[in-house]
This record gives C-alpha cells, sequence and structure tokens, in this order.
C-alpha cells in the first residue's frame, strides 16, 4: 500500500463536514486503503488547533452512519489542521514543509471550495513546486458558470497537472445505480437490442428534491437549477444511458461514448426554447406538515432570478435515438426525495390495443436502488447483486477511486466542455426569450405547465414514485 497525503482545501466547509470527511472514516474502517495516510485540513477559521477539533468532531458526528467513536478519534488523530490565507506566503512554506516534496508519497488535493479559486490555488501549488507527478487533484462540480468561465480554470488546472491528474468529481457518478446502467445494459443482450429508437418511445429522468437552498443562496440563485443540476448530474445520467456501448469499460472507452452523446444533443435555441423548457420557483407553503418558506423570501439580497425548478425536452440527434424525446425535471421543496430513470418502450404492433399498458424498465436511483421492468424479458439485475451487501454513499467510493488513481467514474473536460457548450445555447436563447418563472406549491410535482412538455408528444411524465398513473 502506497504511503498518501490527502490535503482538504475547504476542510471546515459543508461538504468536508457533511460528505468527505464521513467518507474518509468509512473508508478507514472498512478497508486498509488509508493506514498509510495523513490528512491535512486547510481552512480559514482556524484559530486555535484544540478548540477547532472539538468543534470539528461534534460537526462531523451526525454525519456517520456506521462509523464508531473510536474510528473518527483514529481519523481525528492521522488529521493535521492547517489555517491557510491563500495570498500569504508562508502559509505555503508550512505546507510545503509539512508535505516535504522530497519524499515520493502520493497526495492528492481535495478542492472543497467554490471554483473561482481553483486557479489561484493551482497557481500556488506549482509556484512551489508541490505539483510532482504522483500527485492528483479533486476538483467539484459545477466547474465555472459557463464555458468561458470553465475553460479559463480548466486552463489553469491543466498547466499544473496532467489530464491523468485530475479527478473531475460529479458525485452522481458514484451513486449505485448509475454505476450499473453499463453492467446491465452489458449482462442483458436482449435489453440492449431493443436500446434505440425503433423500440424507446421516451426516456424521462427525474430528480425531486425536498430540501430548498439551505443557506447556498448566493450561488443557487446566480446559476439556477440548469446549471446546478443539469449541466452536470442529469447530462452525466443522460450519456450513461444512451451512450454506444464500450467494448470496454475503461476510463477513456466511457468517456468517449459520453463526449459522443453530449456533443450530439441538439441545441435549444430561441426558436425552440418555450417548447423544450419549463422553469419555476416555490413559494412559501407546507411541506411535509412543516410551513416552509418562499424562494423570494429566502434569498434576501439576492436578484432572485434563479430558477429553483427546471423540465426541459431534448433530443439526441444521433441515427441511435432519432427522434427519442428525452424529458427531464428536477427541482427543489417538491413532494418528495427521488431519483429516477423510466424508460417507456413502443407498442408492439403499429395497432395496439386501446388497454395495452405501456412496457417500462425503471432505475430507482435513489432512495431505493432498483431495476424494475414489465418487458418480457428475464432481467439479470446487477443491483440485485449487491443486495446483501453495504450501500456505500457515493462519495465514499468517489473517493476510494481516486486514492485507487481509477478515472473511470470521474468527468474528462471534453464532456465539461460538451455540457457548458449546450447549456450555454439555453442561457443565450433565454437571454433573447423570456420563460416565464412559474410559481409552484412546496409539497408538489412542480409547476402545472411542466405536463406540456410531454404532452404536447402525447406522452406524460411517468415516476413510480413521485407521479400517480
Ligand atoms: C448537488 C447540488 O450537486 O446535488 C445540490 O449542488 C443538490 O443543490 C445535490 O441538492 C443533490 O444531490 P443528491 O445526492 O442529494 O441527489
Amino acid at each position: 500500500m502506497r504511503q498518501l497525503d490527502i490535503i482538504l482545501f475547504g476542510g471546515s466547509g459543508d461538504l468536508a463536514t457533511r460528505k468527505l470527511i464521513p467518507a474518509l472514516a468509512h473508508i478507514m474502517q472498512n478497508s486498509d486503503l488509508l493506514d498509510h495516510s495523513r490528512l491535512l485540513i486547510a481552512a480559514q477559521d482556524v484559530r486555535d488547533d484544540q478548540e477547532f477539533r472539538t468543534a470539528f468532531a461534534a460537526r462531523i458526528a451526525p454525519h456517520l452512519s456506521e462509523t464508531t467513536p473510536e474510528q473518527l478519534d483514529r481519523l481525528m488523530r492521522r488529521m493535521d489542521v492547517m489555517s491557510l490565507d491563500l495570498r500569504a506566503e508562508d502559509a505555503w512554506r508550512s505546507l510545503s514543509d509539512w508535505l516535504s516534496p522530497a519524499n515520493d508519497r502520493d497526495i492528492i488535493y481535495y478542492f472543497a471550495v467554490p471554483s473561482f479559486l481553483f486557479a489561484s490555488l493551482c497557481r500556488k501549488i506549482r509556484q512551489h513546486n508541490l505539483n510532482p507527478p504522483q500527485s492528483r487533484i479533486v476538483v467539484e462540480k459545477p466547474l465555472g458558470e459557463d464555458l468561458t468561465s470553465a475553460a479559463e480554470i480548466n486552463g489553469v488546472i491543466s498547466e499544473t497537472f496532467a489530464e491523468t491528474q485530475i479527478f473531475r468529481i460529479d458525485h452522481y457518478l458514484g451513486k449505485t445505480a448509475l454505476q450499473n446502467i453499463l453492467p446491465l445494459r452489458i449482462q442483458n443482450p436482449g435489453l440492449e437490442a431493443l436500446w434505440h429508437a425503433d423500440s424507446i418511445d421516451n426516456i424521462q429522468i427525474t430528480l425531486t428534491e425536498t430540501v430548498g437552498v439551505e443557506g447556498r443562496t448566493e450561488l443557487l440563485d446566480r446559476i439556477g437549477t440548469l446549471k446546478d443540476m443539469v449541466q452536470n448530474h442529469m447530462l452525466q445520467t443522460v450519456a450513461l444511458l444512451t451512450m454506444d456501448l464500450p467494448q470496454n469499460l475503461t476510463a477513456s472507452q466511457i468517456r468517449r461514448g459520453k463526449i459522443e452523446v453530449l456533443q450530439s444533443l441538439r441545441p435549444i435555441t430561441e426558436d425552440s426554447i418555450l417548447s423544450n423548457m419549463v422553469i419555476g420557483q416555490y413559494r412559501a407553503g407546507t411541506l411535509g406538515g412543516q410551513t416552509v418558506s418562499g424562494y423570494q423570501e429566502e434569498i434576501s439580497a439576492s436578484a432572485g432570478t434563479g430558477e429553483m425548478f427546471v423540465a426541459l425536452r431534448i433530443f439526441i440527434d444521433t441515427d441511435r435515438w432519432a427522434g427519442v424525446p428525452v424529458y427531464l425535471r428536477t427541482g427543489k421543496r417538491l413532494r418528495q426525495r427521488c431519483g429516477e430513470i423510466v424508460i417507456t418502450f413502443k407498442p408492439r404492433s403499429a395497432s395496439p390495443d386501446a388497454n395495452e399498458r405501456p412496457r417500462r424498465l425503471m432505475i430507482e436511483i435513489h432512495p431505493d436502488q432498483n431495476i424494475l421492468s414489465d418487458l418480457p424479458l428475464t432481467l439479470h439485475n446487477p443491483l440485485a447483486e449487491g443486495e446483501n451487501t453495504r450501500i456505500q454513499d457515493a462519495y465514499e467510493k468517489l473517493l476510494q477511486d481516486v486514492i485507487q488513481n481509477d478515472q473511470t467514474f470521474f468527468v474528462h473536460w471534453d464532456e465539461i466542455e460538451a455540457s457548458w457548450r449546450w447549456i450555454d445555447q439555453i442561457s443565450h436563447a433565454r437571454q433573447k426569450v423570456n420563460v416565464p418563472m412559474q410559481s409552484y406549491a412546496p409539497g408538489t410535482n412542480g409547476p402545472i405547465s411542466s405536463h406540456l412538455l410531454p404532452r404536447q408528444d402525447g406522452k406524460y411524465w411517468y415516476s413510480n414514485r413521485v407521479d400517480k398513473e
């Protein structure tokens, strides 16, 4: 096992305390991957080491699903804390001393900070020669806020690290259901034989949340749900579902397949936006028996223009998917938390019986992870294989991959570039055409007008959980 140093920038932030530290504690508990590691928490609010540690442990504790206090203690003993003011040369010299670059330990830099800080962090790392070949960098989404800003940030990252050292994380790719989409298709040749426009009528992806903006008002209001959820999680899901099957499940072949899909997304332009996009914001009301504020009351100083719900009707212009609508919807303060993919197949004959129920394949992403099908096929369900094994959190899985230097479930720059290019076209169309901001009651499935997207094709939203037929 190689020796490893992990440096967590933004180490006292929400992501680190809620997800990353618990994931590391779970990895430590369940494997020997971290047996020879050190962890450095780089944060801005460290005044007193002991005080910081006590407060830190208290914030992490509620997020540890199975780690014992002893395990957390073990992790904390492996952990150093450093106050890192990005502008202070002293701090970088201290980091350099901590790393003692003369040795050849593996280094993982995790940037759990907003992406506008990525470039200056990289410049400092390079300036202090802290980027040896055995170092890797993990960056959170969204990378930038449009193609131009993403390309600028990525340019600096790429001057510092080679593509093989860069792990662009999208935590949806760590979810068990998404990791099993390609295995499902590979292990079921009968299903794969139906995986095209001749057999598939439409594809729907629903990602609904009950949470609201949760204190992230400034960022979420500026970028909206289109950039927070669609540019990354939803497009990655679309790409995995619809890519051509690679010969081997290697990082480069999977990425190539996804890139082809992302580059084939039909642009949504000012002429087509009104029939392909519905956006909304929640108003005040009740959800799960609790009174909740409306979006406009929550955002205080921000402009209040960010959409908290978005539904899209999209097309992939390839032979395989010609004419198959893909409907996406995602939003906050909705009826329940649900992640689901529903693939509806075409009727068996050209003149189907009016009572014939559509045949569907449903892939549940969360809260359950399952595959349900009413196709006349015996399906081998790769998700059932792991039924009795512990379900790992997405961050835990992905961190394990970074430690093992496996880029399969990380995003290549070309994918991000294609996604932003497509999203930017939508943003430009929105500048020309006023897409009305619908208001929706919390605890519903979002704006009523979202039904118009599938209805224009004679279809309707269908989710096993959130809709009733
Ligand atoms: C994040 C978004 O990437 O994903 C959040 O920034 C969102 O706004 C979250 O709440 C949803 O993740 P999950 O795993 O809870 O569906």
